[in-house]
Parts: C-alpha cells; structure tokens; sequence
C-alpha cells in the first residue's frame, strides 16, 4: 500500500494513511486536520481533551503541560523512578521465586509504573497509584465498548467514580493557602488567554492525561520485555554495553509502535500525497507504517541498534500535538530497563505463554508475559 496507494479510500466518508509523507503532513497541518478519536472537536472544550481542541486555544493549553512536563521538571522523578523500580522488581523476584522462576511480568513489574509515575508527578497520594492504572484501563475499555450513538460522551461521563476522585483532588488545591508546583495546581492557577481554565476543563485535562501516559508507556515497556524475551543474544548485549539502552528504546518505538494510528478530521480540501481529501472526511494516519516506510529507513523492517538518527520516527507524533510526555516517558523506560539488566541475568518466555491481542484497538503491547527469570 504504501508504494501503490499511499492513502486509499476506504468508504465515501474515510481514508487511511500510511506513508510517512502522508502521515507526516496530515499530523503537522493543524489548519486541514482537528481532532482524535471519537472527538472531533465539535464538543463544549471543557469536554475535550486536549489532543482534540482547534487552534488556537489547543496552542494555549498545550503551554501548561509544556512548562509542567519540561525536562527540568521531569528529570526530578527520577529518583522516585529508580525507587519504585526497584521495590516492584524486589517484589517480582520473590514472587518469581516461589514459583521457579516463573512471573506475569505485565502485572507485577511494567503496568505498575507508569500509573505510579503519572499519579506522581500529579502529586496524588501513592496508596491511589494502583486505582489509577485500573480506571484509566477502564476508560479504554468503556470507550471501545460504546455504540455509535453514545460515543460522544465526555470523560467524566465514562467514567464518573475517576471524574469525583479528580474534582476531590482539585477542591485540596484551590482551598489549598500554598499552592504546590504539580500539574493540576499548574493547570488550575494558569492564565490561558486572559482567564483561567474552569474545573471541569481541569479534570477533563487530568484524565487525559493519566489515560495517555498509561497505555503507551506501559506498551512501550513491554514491548521491549517482550523482546529481550524473545531475543536471547539481544538481552546479553545489552547487558553487556548499557549505552545502547538509548536506541533500544528508539528502535523499539518505531518497529513496535505503541501508537499504531491516529485519527483526525479534515475541515478543509486539501491534497495528501497526492490524493484529494475534502472536508468533513476523517482520516485514519497509520503510525505504525510510516514508521516503516522503506523511503526513508533502511531495511526498514528490521530491528536495528545503529541508526544514524534513532529519533527520526513517528511514535511520539509530530507538529503542534507532539507528545509533549516524551521525555518522561524516555526516563522511566530506560530506568524500569536498566534496573532490570542490573538484576537480571536471563529472561525467557515461560512454556505455554500465549501472546493475547490488545483490546485497544490503536495500541500495540503485551497483555500479558509469562516469563521466567534468572536473578543476577
Ligand atoms: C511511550 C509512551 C508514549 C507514546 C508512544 C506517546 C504517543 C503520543 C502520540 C503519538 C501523541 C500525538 C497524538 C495526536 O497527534 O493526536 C501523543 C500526545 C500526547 N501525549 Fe503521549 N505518548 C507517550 C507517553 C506520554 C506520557 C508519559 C504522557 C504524560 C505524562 C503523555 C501525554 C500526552 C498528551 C497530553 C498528548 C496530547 C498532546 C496534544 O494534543 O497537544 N504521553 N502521545
């Protein structure tokens, strides 16, 4: 498809995507394409995530979660990441032990992080880290289950119990005397065009924050487990030369995107890659090709740890709705995997493991993985 029809029609009303020229400047061209799934931006914006509302008020929000997910804020989790990966990989090779070896590593080491690290930089109390990774889990979930005629339903409506924990949240810290520096406070306190965004607005941004830190990252995660895995001589030469974490990670977005699509709407005629949209056509970006396009990669269906530039793919997005998580997500990857490579001498996939698909449909990632674990 992708040298043949690099965007195909796929009913009157739809088109998909899938090489990185068309990907690329459909994500990039805010001015033709608005929106995400289920969410094409026609709904109140206290309603709308963030990866939904036009410019340029998504350009005045999206401020607030640059400044809150900056480097500089973001590297001082890193402790709290090297901690907990520590104590739930303690936690793992005790419970691996008991039972010779053998472990879910999904639900007892990667799952648990992300939630604890997003539950963390929100400032939440950690015995509500776990409830986190559940009702984000349960947002999907109650998402793909909706029919055509409730897919409209703002986040709150979801999932209300996720909705009264966050608005008990953000009550704290507008009676709070002192505000603190985390991003609900940040969200709350910021002007965006002169005044400050309402409640409801914070929570919907909360949520979707929580739910888009979760899946991929914990995806992300996996699939890199999954390989190490798979790919006995790929562990050891990691462990043998640490400096390669870093493109690991990279090379792991791009062949094993946890993002695989996108979805948007287009609001005026324009051409992709040579094909014409119209307006009101939604179009389905498909990350996981671009990132594949033989144009632009070398044995492109290979996993490789010497690219001449790792970073020069599409996992994260790109233009104005870039991840603006990526860093964040980058560290407490590389922690949860090298605290592993340090404690871990082998890993294998346990007799009878069966891969099980993902039940989200854009995501790419292990539901579960039964290794076994031989402790350094
Ligand atoms: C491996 C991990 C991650 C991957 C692969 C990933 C991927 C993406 C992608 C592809 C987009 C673009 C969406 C679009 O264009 O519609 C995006 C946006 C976003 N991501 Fe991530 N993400 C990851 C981790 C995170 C983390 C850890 C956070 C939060 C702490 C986060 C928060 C967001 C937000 C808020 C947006 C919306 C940005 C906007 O619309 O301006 N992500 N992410």
């Amino acid at each position: 498809m992708r040298k043949q029809c690099p965007v195909h029609q796929l009913d009157e009303d739809s088109l998909f995507a899938v090489s990185l020229a068309a990907v690329e400047t459909g994500l990039k061209n805010v001015d033709h394409f608005v929106g995400s799934f289920g969410d094409s931006g026609d709904r109140a914006e206290e309603d709308s995530i963030l990866a939904a509302i036009p410019e340029p008020r998504h350009g005045m929000i999206r401020k607030i979660f640059n400044s809150a997910l900056a480097y500089h804020h973001a590297s001082k989790a890193e402790p709290f990441v090297e901690q907990l990966a520590t104590g739930l990989l303690d936690e793992t090779l005790l419970l691996a032990s008991k039972h010779r070896g053998q472990v879910e590593l999904m639900g007892s080491y990667v799952r648990r992080i992300p939630s604890a690290v997003i539950a963390h930089v929100l400032g939440v109390p950690s015995k509500d880290f776990e409830t986190f990774a559940r009702w984000s889990d349960e947002v999907l979930a109650r998402q793909g289950q909706d029919d055509a005629s409730s897919s409209n339903r703002s986040l709150g409506e979801i999932h209300p119990e996720f909705a009264e924990y966050l608005d008990d949240r953000i009550s704290e810290r507008l009676e709070a005397e002192i505000p603190s520096e985390d991003v609900i406070t940040r969200l709350l306190l910021t002007d965006v065009d002169g005044e400050r965004l309402s409640r409801n607005a914070v929570r919907t941004q909360t949520m979707f924050l929580i739910i888009a830190g979760n899946e991929t990252t914990r995806n992300l995660i996996g699939n890199v487990m999954q390989r190490f895995a798979e790919d006995e001589t790929l562990y050891s030469r990691i462990r043998k030369d640490e400096t390669l974490v870093a493109p690991l990670i990279e090379e792991s977005l791009r062949v094993d995107s946890p993002v695989q699509l996108l979805a948007r709407s287009c609001t005026r005629d324009i051409e992709l890659d040579g094909i014409p949209v119209t307006a009101g056509q939604r179009v389905l970006f498909s990350v996981a090709s671009a990132n594949r396009d033989e144009s632009t990669y070398l044995a492109a269906e290979e996993f490789q740890l010497d690219r001449p530039r790792p970073r020069d793919h599409m996992a994260f997005g790109a233009g104005p709705h870039v991840c603006p998580g990526a860093y964040l997500a980058r560290m407490e990857t590389r922690v949860a995997i090298e605290t592993f490579l340090r404690r871990v001498a082998r890993i294998e996939l346990a007799p009878g493991h069966r891969p099980e698909p993902n039940p989200v449909f854009w995501a790419l990632g292990p539901q579960s993985l039964h290794v076994i674990l031989t402790p350094t």
